[in-house]
Protein backbone atom coordinates (compact mmCIF):
# COMPACT_ATOMS: atom_id res chain seq x y z
CA UNK A 1 0.00 0.00 0.00
CA UNK A 2 1.27 3.60 -0.93
CA UNK A 3 0.04 6.60 1.76
CA UNK A 4 0.33 10.28 1.13
CA UNK A 5 -0.79 12.78 3.36
CA UNK A 6 -2.60 15.89 2.15
CA UNK A 7 -2.24 18.21 4.99
CA UNK A 8 -4.23 21.58 4.55
CA UNK A 9 -5.05 24.39 6.90
CA UNK A 10 -8.42 22.80 7.96
CA UNK A 11 -6.68 18.92 8.41
CA UNK A 12 -4.77 16.19 6.89
CA UNK A 13 -6.45 13.37 4.71
CA UNK A 14 -4.38 10.22 4.74
CA UNK A 15 -4.41 8.78 0.82
CA UNK A 16 -4.05 5.35 0.63
CA UNK A 17 -3.43 3.62 -2.57
CA UNK A 18 -4.47 0.07 -2.94
CA UNK A 19 -3.53 -2.84 -5.09
CA UNK A 20 -7.42 -4.96 -4.89
CA UNK A 21 -11.14 -4.50 -3.77
CA UNK A 22 -10.60 -7.25 -0.81
CA UNK A 23 -7.66 -4.94 0.24
CA UNK A 24 -10.15 -2.02 0.38
CA UNK A 25 -12.75 -4.23 2.25
CA UNK A 26 -10.23 -4.96 5.03
CA UNK A 27 -10.26 -1.42 5.65
CA UNK A 28 -13.84 -0.84 6.32
CA UNK A 29 -14.41 -3.90 8.58
CA UNK A 30 -15.40 -1.82 11.36
CA UNK A 31 -18.48 -1.46 13.67
CA UNK A 32 -18.55 2.47 14.17
CA UNK A 33 -18.59 2.59 10.02
CA UNK A 34 -21.82 3.28 8.07
CA UNK A 35 -21.45 2.61 4.76
CA UNK A 36 -22.73 5.03 1.53
CA UNK A 37 -22.87 3.18 -1.61
CA UNK A 38 -23.61 3.48 -5.26
CA UNK A 39 -26.26 0.75 -5.80
CA UNK A 40 -24.39 0.28 -9.32
CA UNK A 41 -21.20 -0.19 -7.59
CA UNK A 42 -22.70 -3.15 -5.24
CA UNK A 43 -24.21 -4.41 -8.70
CA UNK A 44 -21.26 -4.74 -10.31
CA UNK A 45 -18.22 -5.60 -8.16
CA UNK A 46 -19.18 -8.93 -6.45
CA UNK A 47 -16.93 -9.07 -3.91
CA UNK A 48 -18.12 -5.94 -2.62
CA UNK A 49 -21.56 -7.11 -3.21
CA UNK A 50 -21.02 -10.35 -0.62
CA UNK A 51 -19.24 -7.90 1.94
CA UNK A 52 -22.07 -5.14 1.83
CA UNK A 53 -25.15 -8.31 2.65
CA UNK A 54 -23.29 -8.58 5.63
CA UNK A 55 -23.07 -5.14 6.60
CA UNK A 56 -26.55 -4.72 5.21
CA UNK A 57 -27.62 -2.52 8.45
CA UNK A 58 -24.83 -0.44 7.96
CA UNK A 59 -25.41 0.49 4.34
CA UNK A 60 -27.41 3.24 2.79
CA UNK A 61 -27.58 2.66 -0.81
CA UNK A 62 -28.11 5.12 -3.67
CA UNK A 63 -29.21 4.26 -6.69
CA UNK A 64 -28.38 6.65 -9.80
CA UNK A 65 -26.36 9.11 -7.73
CA UNK A 66 -26.49 12.44 -9.99
CA UNK A 67 -29.84 12.42 -9.70
CA UNK A 68 -30.08 11.34 -6.04
CA UNK A 69 -27.74 14.31 -4.97
CA UNK A 70 -30.92 16.56 -3.50
CA UNK A 71 -32.39 17.72 -0.43
CA UNK A 72 -34.94 15.02 -0.21
CA UNK A 73 -32.26 11.78 -0.20
CA UNK A 74 -30.51 14.43 2.57
CA UNK A 75 -33.33 14.18 4.35
CA UNK A 76 -33.69 10.01 3.79
CA UNK A 77 -29.94 9.61 5.02
CA UNK A 78 -29.90 11.60 7.86
CA UNK A 79 -33.32 10.07 9.28
CA UNK A 80 -31.23 6.69 8.56
CA UNK A 81 -28.35 8.17 10.53
CA UNK A 82 -30.88 9.25 13.37
CA UNK A 83 -32.50 6.26 13.77
CA UNK A 84 -29.17 4.35 14.07
CA UNK A 85 -27.86 6.74 16.64
CA UNK A 86 -24.66 7.64 14.91
CA UNK A 87 -22.37 10.25 16.33
CA UNK A 88 -19.20 11.85 16.23
CA UNK A 89 -17.48 8.75 17.24
CA UNK A 90 -18.74 7.01 13.48
CA UNK A 91 -17.26 7.36 10.41
CA UNK A 92 -19.67 7.56 7.02
CA UNK A 93 -17.37 5.73 3.82
CA UNK A 94 -18.72 6.49 0.86
CA UNK A 95 -18.33 3.85 -2.06
CA UNK A 96 -18.82 5.56 -5.48
CA UNK A 97 -18.75 8.11 -7.93
CA UNK A 98 -18.28 11.45 -7.99
CA UNK A 99 -21.87 12.26 -7.33
CA UNK A 100 -21.95 9.68 -4.63
CA UNK A 101 -18.87 10.51 -2.68
CA UNK A 102 -20.40 14.76 -3.23
CA UNK A 103 -23.33 13.63 -1.65
CA UNK A 104 -21.93 11.23 1.13
CA UNK A 105 -19.12 14.25 1.94
CA UNK A 106 -22.41 16.61 2.28
CA UNK A 107 -24.00 14.29 4.43
CA UNK A 108 -20.29 14.16 7.01
CA UNK A 109 -19.74 17.87 6.85
CA UNK A 110 -23.22 18.43 8.05
CA UNK A 111 -24.82 15.37 10.43
CA UNK A 112 -24.13 16.68 14.17
CA UNK A 113 -21.91 19.58 12.54
CA UNK A 114 -19.39 16.99 11.53
CA UNK A 115 -18.36 13.34 11.06
CA UNK A 116 -15.61 11.55 10.41
CA UNK A 117 -15.41 10.76 6.61
CA UNK A 118 -13.66 8.12 4.52
CA UNK A 119 -13.89 8.89 0.87
CA UNK A 120 -13.69 5.21 -1.64
CA UNK A 121 -14.08 7.03 -5.01
CA UNK A 122 -14.88 4.22 -7.74
CA UNK A 123 -14.80 6.24 -11.10
CA UNK A 124 -11.91 8.05 -12.75
CA UNK A 125 -12.88 10.93 -12.12
CA UNK A 126 -13.91 11.03 -8.43
CA UNK A 127 -10.33 9.38 -7.92
CA UNK A 128 -8.76 11.95 -9.62
CA UNK A 129 -10.64 14.87 -9.18
CA UNK A 130 -13.83 14.96 -6.81
CA UNK A 131 -12.38 13.10 -4.04
CA UNK A 132 -9.37 15.32 -3.71
CA UNK A 133 -9.78 18.80 -2.48
CA UNK A 134 -12.88 18.81 0.09
CA UNK A 135 -15.70 20.05 -1.70
CA UNK A 136 -18.63 18.79 -0.90
CA UNK A 137 -22.13 19.16 -2.58
CA UNK A 138 -25.79 18.41 -3.60
CA UNK A 139 -28.22 19.68 -6.50
CA UNK A 140 -30.73 22.13 -5.40
CA UNK A 141 -33.80 23.29 -8.48
CA UNK A 142 -31.77 23.14 -11.51
CA UNK A 143 -28.38 24.07 -10.06
CA UNK A 144 -25.55 21.39 -9.61
CA UNK A 145 -23.99 21.56 -6.60
CA UNK A 146 -25.74 24.62 -5.41
CA UNK A 147 -25.86 23.55 -1.63
CA UNK A 148 -22.69 22.31 -0.21
CA UNK A 149 -19.68 23.58 2.20
CA UNK A 150 -15.88 22.27 2.12
CA UNK A 151 -15.27 19.36 4.25
CA UNK A 152 -11.69 17.34 4.12
CA UNK A 153 -12.02 13.84 4.52
CA UNK A 154 -9.89 11.89 7.38
CA UNK A 155 -9.17 9.15 4.32
CA UNK A 156 -9.56 8.54 0.42
CA UNK A 157 -8.63 5.09 -0.49
CA UNK A 158 -7.85 4.41 -4.17
CA UNK A 159 -8.25 1.64 -5.81
CA UNK A 160 -7.77 0.74 -9.74
CA UNK A 161 -9.29 -2.16 -9.94
CA UNK A 162 -12.79 -0.47 -9.74
CA UNK A 163 -12.04 0.54 -13.16
CA UNK A 164 -12.47 -2.74 -14.66
CA UNK A 165 -16.24 -2.25 -15.15
CA UNK A 166 -16.56 1.53 -16.05
CA UNK A 167 -17.98 2.62 -18.84
CA UNK A 168 -16.14 3.30 -21.68
CA UNK A 169 -17.18 6.64 -21.80
CA UNK A 170 -17.42 7.68 -18.32
CA UNK A 171 -13.83 6.13 -18.19
CA UNK A 172 -12.55 8.94 -20.75
CA UNK A 173 -14.65 11.63 -18.70
CA UNK A 174 -12.15 10.90 -15.51
CA UNK A 175 -9.55 11.15 -18.46
CA UNK A 176 -10.33 14.59 -19.84
CA UNK A 177 -8.97 15.49 -16.01
CA UNK A 178 -5.92 13.30 -16.44
CA UNK A 179 -4.78 15.06 -19.19
CA UNK A 180 -5.91 18.59 -17.78
CA UNK A 181 -3.55 18.08 -14.73
CA UNK A 182 -0.80 16.94 -16.96
CA UNK A 183 -1.24 20.02 -19.40
CA UNK A 184 -0.95 22.42 -16.77
CA UNK A 185 1.79 20.81 -14.89
CA UNK A 186 4.91 20.23 -16.97
CA UNK A 187 6.43 18.50 -20.34
CA UNK A 188 7.17 15.33 -18.43
CA UNK A 189 3.85 15.11 -17.03
CA UNK A 190 2.44 15.00 -21.18
CA UNK A 191 5.04 12.86 -21.86
CA UNK A 192 3.95 10.39 -19.96
CA UNK A 193 0.49 10.28 -21.38
CA UNK A 194 2.04 10.50 -24.86
CA UNK A 195 4.24 7.14 -24.04
CA UNK A 196 1.36 5.79 -22.46
CA UNK A 197 -1.13 6.05 -24.97
CA UNK A 198 -1.71 2.24 -25.59
CA UNK A 199 -1.72 1.35 -22.10
CA UNK A 200 -3.84 3.84 -20.81
CA UNK A 201 -6.36 2.74 -23.69
CA UNK A 202 -6.32 -0.59 -22.07
CA UNK A 203 -6.78 0.44 -18.85
CA UNK A 204 -3.41 -1.50 -18.17
CA UNK A 205 -3.41 -1.70 -13.85
CA UNK A 206 0.02 -0.59 -13.61
CA UNK A 207 0.24 2.61 -15.84
CA UNK A 208 -3.38 3.19 -14.59
CA UNK A 209 -1.85 3.23 -11.12
CA UNK A 210 0.95 5.54 -11.96
CA UNK A 211 -1.49 7.92 -14.05
CA UNK A 212 -3.97 8.30 -11.16
CA UNK A 213 -0.98 8.89 -8.43
CA UNK A 214 0.48 11.65 -10.23
CA UNK A 215 -3.18 13.28 -11.25
CA UNK A 216 -4.07 12.90 -7.77
CA UNK A 217 -0.70 14.74 -6.72
CA UNK A 218 -1.04 17.20 -8.61
CA UNK A 219 -4.38 18.18 -7.64
CA UNK A 220 -3.74 18.19 -4.19
CA UNK A 221 -0.48 20.17 -4.05
CA UNK A 222 -2.54 22.74 -5.90
CA UNK A 223 -5.53 22.64 -3.21
CA UNK A 224 -3.20 22.24 -0.34
CA UNK A 225 -1.44 25.74 -0.76
CA UNK A 226 -4.37 27.68 -2.49
CA UNK A 227 -7.62 26.14 -0.49
CA UNK A 228 -10.17 28.44 -1.06
CA UNK A 229 -9.47 29.52 -4.69
CA UNK A 230 -7.74 32.27 -4.73
CA UNK A 231 -4.79 31.72 -6.28
CA UNK A 232 -3.38 28.50 -8.78
CA UNK A 233 -6.06 27.06 -7.85
CA UNK A 234 -7.92 28.90 -10.85
CA UNK A 235 -5.84 27.03 -13.15
CA UNK A 236 -7.42 23.96 -12.70
CA UNK A 237 -10.49 25.44 -14.10
CA UNK A 238 -7.96 25.52 -17.81
CA UNK A 239 -10.28 24.92 -20.45
CA UNK A 240 -13.57 24.89 -17.92
CA UNK A 241 -14.77 28.35 -19.05
CA UNK A 242 -15.37 27.25 -22.90
CA UNK A 243 -16.44 23.92 -21.35
CA UNK A 244 -18.94 25.23 -18.88
CA UNK A 245 -20.42 27.55 -22.03
CA UNK A 246 -20.35 23.84 -24.01
CA UNK A 247 -22.03 22.53 -20.66
CA UNK A 248 -24.25 25.06 -20.62
CA UNK A 249 -25.56 24.87 -23.90
CA UNK A 250 -26.35 21.27 -23.91
CA UNK A 251 -28.76 21.28 -20.82
CA UNK A 252 -31.73 19.96 -22.57
CA UNK A 253 -29.96 16.56 -23.22
CA UNK A 254 -27.00 16.77 -20.90
CA UNK A 255 -23.66 15.46 -21.89
CA UNK A 256 -19.82 14.44 -20.09
CA UNK A 257 -18.47 17.18 -18.06
CA UNK A 258 -15.13 15.73 -18.61
CA UNK A 259 -16.29 15.75 -22.94
CA UNK A 260 -17.00 19.00 -22.68
CA UNK A 261 -14.08 20.06 -20.71
CA UNK A 262 -11.83 18.23 -23.45
CA UNK A 263 -13.51 20.62 -25.64
CA UNK A 264 -12.97 23.62 -23.73
CA UNK A 265 -9.18 22.27 -23.18
CA UNK A 266 -9.06 22.03 -27.47
CA UNK A 267 -10.46 25.72 -27.49
CA UNK A 268 -8.23 26.68 -24.69
CA UNK A 269 -5.21 25.51 -26.76
CA UNK A 270 -6.08 27.15 -30.33
CA UNK A 271 -7.01 30.41 -28.49
CA UNK A 272 -3.42 30.40 -26.91
CA UNK A 273 -2.14 29.43 -30.27
CA UNK A 274 -4.35 32.31 -31.38
CA UNK A 275 -2.87 34.66 -29.21
CA UNK A 276 0.81 33.42 -30.02
CA UNK A 277 1.12 32.58 -26.22
CA UNK A 278 1.85 29.09 -27.07
CA UNK A 279 4.09 27.65 -29.77
CA UNK A 280 2.20 25.90 -32.88
CA UNK A 281 4.36 22.66 -31.94
CA UNK A 282 3.16 22.42 -28.62
CA UNK A 283 -0.06 23.15 -29.34
CA UNK A 284 -0.28 20.33 -32.11
CA UNK A 285 1.19 18.10 -29.72
CA UNK A 286 -1.62 18.56 -27.02
CA UNK A 287 -3.98 18.37 -29.99
CA UNK A 288 -2.43 15.10 -31.17
CA UNK A 289 -2.89 13.66 -27.39
CA UNK A 290 -6.57 14.27 -27.05
CA UNK A 291 -7.56 12.90 -30.48
CA UNK A 292 -5.32 9.39 -29.67
CA UNK A 293 -8.40 8.72 -27.48
CA UNK A 294 -12.28 7.84 -28.62
CA UNK A 295 -13.95 10.86 -26.89
CA UNK A 296 -17.55 10.30 -28.41
CA UNK A 297 -18.72 13.93 -29.24
CA UNK A 298 -21.46 12.47 -31.53
CA UNK A 299 -24.14 13.98 -29.13
CA UNK A 300 -22.77 17.20 -28.33
CA UNK A 301 -24.22 20.38 -29.62
CA UNK A 302 -21.98 23.08 -30.50
CA UNK A 303 -23.36 26.65 -31.08
CA UNK A 304 -20.93 28.96 -31.47
CA UNK A 305 -23.22 31.63 -30.16
CA UNK A 306 -24.51 29.99 -27.29
CA UNK A 307 -21.55 29.20 -25.92
CA UNK A 308 -20.33 32.70 -26.26
CA UNK A 309 -23.21 33.77 -24.42
CA UNK A 310 -22.73 31.53 -21.69
CA UNK A 311 -18.81 32.30 -21.18
CA UNK A 312 -19.92 36.35 -21.09
CA UNK A 313 -22.64 34.88 -17.95
CA UNK A 314 -19.74 33.11 -16.48
CA UNK A 315 -19.88 34.31 -12.86
CA UNK A 316 -16.48 34.01 -12.50
CA UNK A 317 -15.80 36.83 -14.58
CA UNK A 318 -15.21 40.27 -13.43
CA UNK A 319 -15.48 43.82 -14.75
CA UNK A 320 -17.25 42.65 -17.85
CA UNK A 321 -13.84 41.06 -18.76
CA UNK A 322 -14.25 37.50 -19.70
CA UNK A 323 -11.57 35.31 -17.21
CA UNK A 324 -9.86 32.75 -19.32
CA UNK A 325 -6.63 30.24 -18.58
CA UNK A 326 -4.44 29.96 -21.52
CA UNK A 327 -1.53 28.34 -21.45
CA UNK A 328 1.76 29.35 -22.72
CA UNK A 329 3.61 26.09 -22.69
CA UNK A 330 3.23 22.49 -20.57
CA UNK A 331 3.28 23.25 -16.70
CA UNK A 332 2.37 27.63 -18.01
CA UNK A 333 -1.25 27.92 -17.72
CA UNK A 334 -2.07 31.64 -17.05
CA UNK A 335 -4.77 33.94 -16.20
CA UNK A 336 -5.83 35.81 -19.17
CA UNK A 337 -8.59 38.25 -19.12
CA UNK A 338 -10.30 38.86 -22.48
CA UNK A 339 -11.74 42.18 -23.00
CA UNK A 340 -12.28 42.07 -26.94
CA UNK A 341 -15.16 39.68 -26.65
CA UNK A 342 -15.62 40.16 -30.60
CA UNK A 343 -12.11 38.67 -31.08
CA UNK A 344 -13.16 35.45 -29.17
CA UNK A 345 -17.09 35.53 -30.51
CA UNK A 346 -15.24 35.21 -33.53
CA UNK A 347 -12.73 32.41 -32.95
CA UNK A 348 -15.33 30.33 -30.97
CA UNK A 349 -17.02 30.31 -34.36
CA UNK A 350 -14.24 29.76 -36.69
CA UNK A 351 -13.15 26.65 -34.21
CA UNK A 352 -16.94 24.68 -33.95
CA UNK A 353 -16.93 25.43 -37.95
CA UNK A 354 -13.28 23.17 -38.07
CA UNK A 355 -14.29 21.12 -35.29
CA UNK A 356 -17.35 19.41 -37.26
CA UNK A 357 -15.38 19.24 -40.49
N1 LIG B 1 -16.11 17.59 -5.20
C1 LIG B 1 -15.42 17.92 -6.27
O1 LIG B 1 -14.37 18.59 -6.21
C2 LIG B 1 -15.90 17.44 -7.61
C3 LIG B 1 -15.07 17.55 -8.73
C4 LIG B 1 -15.53 17.05 -9.94
C5 LIG B 1 -16.78 16.47 -10.03
N2 LIG B 1 -17.56 16.41 -8.92
C6 LIG B 1 -18.88 15.79 -8.99
O2 LIG B 1 -18.69 14.42 -9.34
C7 LIG B 1 -19.83 13.98 -10.08
C8 LIG B 1 -19.33 13.30 -11.32
O3 LIG B 1 -18.54 12.20 -10.94
P1 LIG B 1 -18.64 10.82 -11.72
O4 LIG B 1 -18.33 11.04 -13.14
O5 LIG B 1 -17.89 9.81 -10.96
O6 LIG B 1 -20.21 10.56 -11.69
P2 LIG B 1 -21.12 9.45 -11.00
O7 LIG B 1 -20.87 9.34 -9.56
O8 LIG B 1 -22.51 9.76 -11.43
O9 LIG B 1 -20.61 8.11 -11.68
C9 LIG B 1 -20.76 7.95 -13.06
C10 LIG B 1 -21.42 6.61 -13.40
O10 LIG B 1 -20.46 5.59 -13.21
C11 LIG B 1 -20.99 4.59 -12.34
N3 LIG B 1 -19.86 4.02 -11.65
C12 LIG B 1 -19.04 4.60 -10.72
N4 LIG B 1 -18.03 3.78 -10.42
C13 LIG B 1 -18.19 2.66 -11.17
C14 LIG B 1 -17.46 1.45 -11.32
N5 LIG B 1 -16.32 1.24 -10.67
N6 LIG B 1 -17.93 0.52 -12.16
C15 LIG B 1 -19.08 0.71 -12.86
N7 LIG B 1 -19.81 1.84 -12.79
C16 LIG B 1 -19.37 2.80 -11.95
C17 LIG B 1 -22.01 5.31 -11.49
O11 LIG B 1 -23.00 4.45 -11.01
C18 LIG B 1 -22.59 6.28 -12.51
O12 LIG B 1 -23.56 5.64 -13.30
C19 LIG B 1 -20.71 15.17 -10.33
O13 LIG B 1 -21.79 15.16 -9.43
C20 LIG B 1 -19.79 16.35 -10.05
O14 LIG B 1 -20.49 17.48 -9.59
C21 LIG B 1 -17.15 16.87 -7.73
Amino acid sequence: MNQIEIKSSKKTTNLSFVDNIDAVLSLISQSNQIIFVDKTLKASTKALSDFLDERIEDVFLVHRAEENKNLSKAEEAYKFLTEKNINRDHEIVAIGGGALTDFAGFIAATFKRGIRLTLIPTSLLAQVDASIGGKTAINFGNVKNLVGSFYVPNNVVICSSFLKTLDQQEYLNGLAEVIKHAFITSDEEVDFIFNNIDKINKRDEAVLNEIIKKSVKIKADIVVNDFEEKGRRKFLNFGHTFGHGIESSNLVCPIFHGHAVIIGIMMAIKYSMHKKLLSEKKGLKAMDLISSFDFDFSEIKLNPNEIFQFMKSDKKNYNSLINLVLLKGFGEPMLYEEGNPRELQNFIGDFVEEFRS
